[in-house]
């Protein structure tokens, strides 16, 4: 069974977003992001991410589809001439995963939100990781990132990640990663 790893960023009061959009700038965070969404082992393959309608429409037009992987947008509404020839449209989940499961040029996959989208994942047995970094600042927010399942417990960041609270434009933050309990 294909699993997919999910990545987001998250403020104290659980806000991860609002009016479309991120609620702070934090440009090393949105480049750590990028790094941890497109590395692959296998330099010929790439990576899927995998995110809702509002996601995908909140990014600037100018930087979508994100750049070097494969952009899978989940959405019921929207019809695929909506979208460049390039992104996938699939109604929910795991018809995304279903249809990755016999690709092999895919390697890694990312479910990079929103909050429906994030609350199905955790959900699913498919979910090996959780990516989050913790913002340590409260910030006004329309759009929240669900309850963490018990099931999952914090395990040691990947070697290459910046360890401890990290600082921009005096925003503090930390990398963290969970991951579920295999029983
Ligand atoms: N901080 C972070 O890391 C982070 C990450 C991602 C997004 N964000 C922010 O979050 C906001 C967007 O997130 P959002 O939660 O409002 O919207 P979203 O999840 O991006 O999009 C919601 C839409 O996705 C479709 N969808 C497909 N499967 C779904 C599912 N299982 N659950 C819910 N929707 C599903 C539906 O489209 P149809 O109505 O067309 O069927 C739904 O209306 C923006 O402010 C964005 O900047 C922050």
């Amino acid at each position: 069974m294909r699993r997919f790893s999910l990545i987001v960023a998250v403020s104290e009061n659980l806000g991860i977003g609002i009016k479309g959009d991120l609620p702070w700038r934090i440009k090393s965070e949105l480049k750590y992001f990028s790094r941890t969404t497109k590395r692959t082992s296998d330099p010929s393959k790439r990576n899927a991410v995998i995110m809702g309608r509002k996601t995908y429409f909140g990014v600037p037009e100018s930087k979508r589809p994100l750049p070097n992987r494969l952009n899978i947008v989940l959405s019921t509404t929207l019809q695929p001439e909506d979208l460049p020839k390039d992104v996938m449209l699939c109604p929910n989940l795991e018809a995304a995963m279903k249809h990755l499961e016999g690709d092999d040029q895919i390697e890694n996959v990312w479910v990079v939100g929103g909050s429906g989208v994030y609350a199905e994942a955790m959900d699913s047995n498919r979910c090996h990781r959780l990516y989050i970094t913790r913002i340590h600042q409260k910030f006004e927010c329309d759009t929240f990132f669900p309850t963490i399942p018990e099931s999952f417990r914090e395990v040691a960041p990947d070697p290459d990640t910046p360890a401890g609270v990290q600082e921009e434009n005096g925003i503090e933050y930390e990398y963290k990663v969970m991951e579920k309990e295999t029983k």
